[in-house]
């Protein structure tokens, strides 16, 4: 189908991508899906929502709302497989390490690769399957290693290549694979090919790069940064402005350059002769960009926070590129990859997933983690009907072809339980319906390193105990608007990436047993109620919830490949559902509130639940398994 401006709402919406940006831009608004979907709204056609706009949608926002349209290869999500192929990672629980966080062993305050090799059994002891190692190379920590200066080298903090191959050694030994971070639409400024891109005319690097010759003040385009101001940087004395979506020190890399593209290969295909069984794909989506880097729309600018992103969150090499990254680099090693994919809805990620597509095994999609018309930064209670709704929605769309992420928690958000339940008051049983859910329904979970404890977040005091690149930039961007330092800091305070960066707390001794010495970031002292050591022995831990959950889901496929129904899907504060296979059936029932609920059913097998005993009543936040 040929889309142009001629086109009506109703087939705009029966396009994948289509369909996901007018989602988008209702969730941004907190609206009902029914405002396009009725019939008023649904014949009108671009042209007209353009001309009613009044200008204030662009030209360009339409021309490019057109292209994106037409990118798409296969408009039909047609289901082709009858069952999900069984494979590893469809199967395995995954667990994210933040590598600075998580243990040190040398005692100089920053965790490290010997540190996690000190803490193997206790992943295996938790049912772990698979490892994710947010990034360990080299870099100069701009952004926590989000910044790589050589691809082929272990950041001192954390060790050496020989410690690594030890790590990978250690963890292959014990039955558990391990994925690596791959952060490959940017390098950090100080990567030898920004270098020599910068410094030299001739130099075959400089295409590497978005570098283009500084006239005056004016950067490029309009486009701005996630982490605050233009998303250009000037090098005065070299003339030139460089593109960087991140930080300052963090620079896209072009990939229309078909050198640096084999580059890419050639690394990635290093690392996996070192042993690697797969990656997490940083930003993935940010890949291709529309070329000319044409300016941004200023309404879908101001709707999603950053100018220019309509041209470059689902560019039109997106698919092409991840084809060529698969078949030059993971399919010769039949490596596995989850793509991180910021913005992207759910149609969008089964294009980019679907098992015959050549793509990505899984996504991440982001979409669940505020609720609508929320951002990260807002101080709000999460409404987890919300995460219900979702999650139903996905898991009835998503079929047999593609395989959904199971995730709350990662490096870059606050706690999931704080978001819940900002009291504390039920921080344990909200975690643990969190598990219940987690490790329950159909996906793959990823848990971040500390939410098996319960952990949420921490109580900073000032700016100053704050280290995050994107919270300091926000900051003063914030002061810069007129806010005054109160008000700027409780911002920050509501969606620091910091909470999920305190360190692991290991035990209730000094540091939690984290370092021997002061850890570079500051924690609250929650480690006397919160530590793996005392939840080990604590049957009734958030921990000990974690590991029999992770037992039960191994022992029965059921949990991981049977049908999903969903029970009484439209009853408020109540999540139900079964999972079957083979005559192999459970059923869990959960209150989603803090008041309690009458149970809808009447299982009454209990294998595993948050509180004791199997009234009718489902107490605050109560999460029950049951056999059938
Ligand atoms: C996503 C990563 O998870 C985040 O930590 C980082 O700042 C950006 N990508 C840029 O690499
Ligand atoms: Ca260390």
């Amino acid at each position: 189908m040929a889309y142009t401006l001629k086109s009506k709402i109703k087939d705009v919406w029966k396009n994948p991508v289509g369909h996901d940006v007018l989602a988008k831009i209702l969730l941004q608004l907190n609206l009902p899906s029914i405002l396009i979907t009725n019939p008023l709204v649904s014949f009108l056609s671009l042209g007209q929502v353009k001309a009613l706009s009044r200008g204030r949608l662009s030209e360009g926002f339409f021309e490019s709302l057109i292209g994106l349209l037409s990118s798409v290869e296969s408009p039909s999500t047609k289901q082709t497989e009858q069952k999900p192929n069984e494979t590893w990672w469809k199967e395995a629980v995954f667990y994210q390490i933040y590598p600075r966080s998580f243990m040190d062993a040398n005692g100089d305050g920053i965790g490290d690769l010997k540190g996690i090799i000190m803490k193997l059994d206790y992943l295996k002891t938790l049912g772990i399957d698979a490892i994710w190692l947010s990034p360990i190379y080299d870099s100069p920590n701009d952004d926590n290693g989000y910044d790589i200066r050589d691809y082929d080298k272990i950041l001192e903090d954390f060790g050496t290549m020989e410690d690594f191959a030890a790590l990978l050694e250690g963890v292959h030994r014990r039955g558990m694979k391990l994925i690596m971070d791959l952060v490959v639409n940017h390098t950090s400024d100080e990567h030898a090919w920004f270098q020599k891109a910068l410094n030299d005319p001739s130099s075959p690097y400089r295409d590497y790069y978005f570098l283009q010759p500084a006239a005056g003040n004016t950067p490029p385009n309009n486009w701005t940064s996630f982490f605050s101001g233009s998303a250009w940087n000037l090098y005065e004395k070299q003339k030139l402005w460089g593109l960087h979506l991140f930080s300052k020190k963090q620079m896209d890399l072009n990939w229309e350059n078909p050198d640096l593209r084999e580059d890419v290969y050639a690394m990635i295909r290093r690392w996996l002769d070192r042993g690697v069984d797969g990656f997490r794909l940083d930003v993935i989506n940010y890949i291709s960009k529309q070329p000319g880097l044409p300016p941004g729309d200023e309404t879908v600018g101001t709707m999603m926070g950053y100018c220019g992103i309509e041209h470059y969150f689902y560019g039109p090499k997106l698919h092409q590129y991840l084809r060529e990254i698969r078949e030059k680099a993971f399919a010769p090693y039949n490596a596995f990859s989850v793509g991180e994919t910021p913005g992207i809805g759910m149609e969008m990620s089964k294009q980019l997933t679907g098992a015959n597509r050549g793509e990505l095994d899984m996504v991440f999609s982001f979409d669940h983690l505020e609720t609508p018309g929320h951002t990260r930064f807002d101080d709000y209670v999460y409404d987890l009907n919300y995460l219900k709704h979702y999650l139903m929605n996905w898991t009835k769309n998503y079929g047999n072809d593609c395989w959904q992420t199971l995730f709350y928690e990662n490096h870059d958000n606050p706690r999931m339980v704080s978001k819940i339940d900002p009291s504390g008051r039920f921080r344990v049983q909200v975690a643990k319906l969190l598990a219940m859910l987690q490790l329950t329904l159909r996906g793959t979970p990823f848990i971040f390193q500390g939410q098996e404890l319960g952990a949420v977040n921490k109580s900073f005091k000032d700016i100053h105990q704050i280290q995050d690149v994107e919270s300091i930039g926000l900051y003063h961007e914030l002061l810069d608007g007129g806010m005054d330092e109160k008000s700027a800091f409780s911002k920050i305070l509501a969606g620091t990436r910091d909470h999920a960066r305190t360190v692991m707390q290991w035990n209730n001794t000094e540091n939690s047993g984290f370092s021997s010495n002061t850890p570079w970031i500051i924690g609250d002292g929650d480690e006397a109620y919160c530590n793996a050591a005392e939840q080990m022995e604590n049957p009734a831990s958030v921990l000990k919830f974690y590991q029999n959950l992770i037992a039960l889901r191994k022992g029965h496929k059921a949990l991981i490949y049977g049908d999903v129904c969903f029970i009484k899907p439209k009853r408020k504060n109540y999540f139900a559902y079964t999972r079957e296979l083979n005559k192999d059936k459970y059923a869990v029932e959960c209150n989603l509130s803090a008041n309690p609920l009458k149970r809808s059913m009447k299982w009454d097998h209990l294998v595993l639940s948050n509180y004791e005993g199997n009234d009718e009543i489902l107490q605050a936040y109560e999460a029950r398994i049951y056999r059938l």
